[in-house]
């Protein structure tokens, strides 16, 4: 599958500019991040994708057709883990793979237990902790049967250890699977072990500041991130992060 988004524009409101004409793409079977400031509208350009919002004008095209405000394409993984209270673990992560009529339960009991949840199998959400919540989140879009992947920050509420993990299951996965995966994340490194490229969003509105080719080879294992290149790379992303920041001084300039 591959994703072509073309100039999109979107507001809420008269004066509320989120996005500034986003244009990027993902090819197929590419893994492509977005690292940019909170409140930048990397959730907006998501749910414009996943076409819960419709965009004020532009083209969302997944395999060279516009979908734009249409629901079901991809397997949506967002920032909130949205898990239905009603349903147990299971069940939730069984979820979109029922609606397309295609749900394997031992595929999903043997997940849980490799991510450490088996024991959750028939709670409910409210029984889990954040991280695990996430990680439930993180399975059902797993498991979900269309071949692109969005994902908003998949792993923030993990710890360090758990993320280092699910990162190598997910690198594993996509070695095998080759779906196409668009990526929110704020943490530089999981970008760069992740990922074929990143684009680096500016302040809202958004636009893109940069695009980044990852050039490490692949398959790739969690010491990638000690070595020297690594660190050089991150901090080539840090500045291009920071650039252009407006600095307290200007800001304090326009609360008058
Ligand atoms: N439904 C909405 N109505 C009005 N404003 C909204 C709505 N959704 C988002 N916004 C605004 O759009 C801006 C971008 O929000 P968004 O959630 O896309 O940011 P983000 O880049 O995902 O931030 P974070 O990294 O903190 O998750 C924010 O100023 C937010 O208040
Ligand atoms: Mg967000």
């Amino acid at each position: 599958m591959t994703l072509e988004i073309r100039n999109l524009e979107k507001s809420f409101g008269k004066h509320q500019q989120i996005l500034a004409g986003i244009s990027m793409h993902v090819n197929e079977g590419e893994f492509v991040s977005i690292l940019g400031p909170s409140g930048s509208g990397k959730s907006t350009l998501f749910n414009l994708i996943g076409g819960l919002i419709n965009p004020d004008s532009g083209q969302i095209i997944l395999n060279h057709s516009v979908i734009n405000g249409e629901l079901g394409h991809i397997s949506f993984m967002p920032q909130e883990h949205s898990l239905l209270p009603w349903r147990t673990v299971l069940k939730n992560i069984l979820l979109s793979s029922e609606i397309k009529g295609k749900s394997d339960e031992s595929l999903a009991r043997d997940w849980l237990k490799r991510t450490g949840l088996a024991d959750y199998e028939n709670a409910y959400p409210h029984e889990l902790s954040g991280g695990m919540k996430q990680r439930v989140s993180f399975l059902r879009s797993l498991l979900a049967p269309q071949s692109f992947m969005c994902m908003d920050e998949p792993f923030s509420a993990l710890d360090e250890f758990t993320r280092l993990d699910m990162q190598q299951w997910l690198l594993s996965i996509w070695e095998e699977q080759r779906r196409s995966i668009l990526l929110v994340t704020h943490n530089i490194d999981e970008a760069l072990l992740l990922s074929d490229r990143i684009y680096i969003f500016s302040d809202k509105p958004a636009k893109i500041k940069e695009e980044i080719i990852v050039p490490f080879p692949r398959p790739r294992q969690k010491e990638l991130l000690l070595t020297d290149e690594f660190t050089a790379w991150k901090r080539k992303i840090y500045s291009a992060l920071e650039k252009e920041k407006p600095d307290e001084s200007d800001r304090c300039s326009y609360s008058s």
